[in-house]
């Protein structure tokens, strides 16, 4: 029976070959990296590629690599990371961390609960497609620069794929003397250019987004950036003395492996598919989120739609076509509440409820799309108007 998973966003299928390296790990190289017998070294050297493979897609040095649990402790670590070593060493000098209003929400419950300890944050407000403006962002720079500590704007939006001008903010930001933080998740292996620590302080990547497995992820931290953290676990050195606990080694690895595997032309099939559907669709919904054909200003693996039916009967109604979709972030499929980031686009409470996102992979086939679309069509024809 055919099943059509438009929900990549949220996570992939991890690709066979990343299961097959990742086996061999669990059942060969099963020792602990920090071990001096040939097993431990042979750990070593395989967490050691692996944090190799993963610097070079970002053109940082493999020390710049701490290894995580996935993006959301990436993006704890960045910003918790700073403000206590800001509070120990200089009791909160700079407390304010400036952030957008369509962040993950690993990102914003984390400044919220900063918050507990006397920091303050700022939220950037975003356009209808969801671009910050970088008129507001230097006019907060200009001034409060003393008192920001990091200024976080993701790559790309989560919910409706929009990339920031990511050099523009690195410029503002370096020419205030602040550190940077981005939160890549969504953007790594969609738009690689843009993500180099040439451009930002650190950034926050997650394997699970990208054919690898889940639970592993990375913070890449400039060297200079590194000394201001303050590790949130403690124990042995581990990670640069970072993070501490031992290495998940098979899901490091399975990470590095499903780097390797990406293609430009998984990115242009995607690209394809997606305007595709944005082109046929368009009779029958309306498109949140910037469009543009090139992936230049939206990632590539994202649509998200408008419908006017409620989202949460439409999901279901696709989900018994076996059609798998969402609607919004996977981390408040629960809450009744609509989207922020729908909102903070200017939809209203009522029509933030009546969207869904659509997300491609590499492993979505025209078919696939195609049998999407006439199911889309055959139950908005039915329940749209009414
Ligand atoms: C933009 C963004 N940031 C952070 C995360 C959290 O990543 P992880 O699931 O690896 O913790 C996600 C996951 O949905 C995300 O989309």
């Amino acid at each position: 029976m055919r099943y059509v998973y438009l929900d990549n966003a949220a996570t992939t299928k991890t690709a066979e070959e990343v299961v097959e390296f990742m086996q061999e790990v669990f059942t060969e190289k099963y020792g602990n990296a920090s071990s001096f017998h040939k097993k431990g070294r042979e750990a070593k050297q395989l967490l050691e590629w692996a944090r190799d493979v993963i610097a070079k897609k970002v053109k940082a040095k493999s020390e710049s690599v701490i290894f995580t649990s996935g993006g959301t402790e990436s993006n704890n670590l960045a910003i918790k990371g700073l403000a206590f070593h800001e509070l120990i060493k200089n009791k909160a000098k700079k407390h304010i961390i400036v952030t957008s209003c369509i962040e993950h929400s690993a990102l914003l419950n984390t400044c919220k609960w900063l918050e507990h300890f006397g920091f303050k944050t700022i939220k950037l407000d975003v356009d209808r497609q969801g671009f910050i403006n970088l008129h507001q962002l230097q006019d907060v720079l200009e001034n409060y620069s003393k008192q920001i500590l990091v200024v976080s704007i993701m790559t790309a939006n989560n919910e409706i794929g929009t990339i920031q001008p990511i050099k523009e903010i690195a410029k503002l930001c370096n020419e205030h003397h602040i550190v940077f933080h981005t939160d890549a998740v969504q953007a790594l292996g969609k738009i690689d250019n843009e993500i180099t620590l040439k451009h930002a302080d650190m950034i926050s990547i997650s394997s699970h987004k990208l054919h690898g497995p889940k639970g592993v992820g990375a913070l890449i931290v400039r060297e200079e950036v590194k000394q201001k953290l303050m590790p949130l676990l403690h124990g042995g050195p581990h990670e640069f003395k970072l993070r501490a606990g031992t290495e998940n080694l098979p899901c490091i690895a399975g990470f590095a492996k499903a780097l390797q595997l990406l293609k430009e032309k998984d990115k242009q099939h995607m690209i394809k598919l997606r305007n595709k559907l944005i082109k046929e669709l368009s009779d029958v919904a309306s498109l949140n989120g910037p469009y543009d054909e090139k992936a230049i200003k939206r990632a590539c693996h994202n649509t998200n739609f408008w419908f006017g039916v409620d989202s949460e009967f439409m999901g279901l109604w696709l989900d018994a076509k076996n059609i798998a979709t969402s609607a919004g972030s996977a981390c408040h499929t629960a809450s009744p509440k609509p989207s922020h980031v729908l909102l903070a686009i200017g939809l209203s409470k009522e029509k933030a409820k009546q969207c869904l996102r659509l997300t491609l992979s590499k492993y979505t086939t025209l078919e696939e799309i195609e049998y999407a679309i006439d199911c889309i069509k055959t139950f908005t024809r039915k329940y749209a108007s009414k």
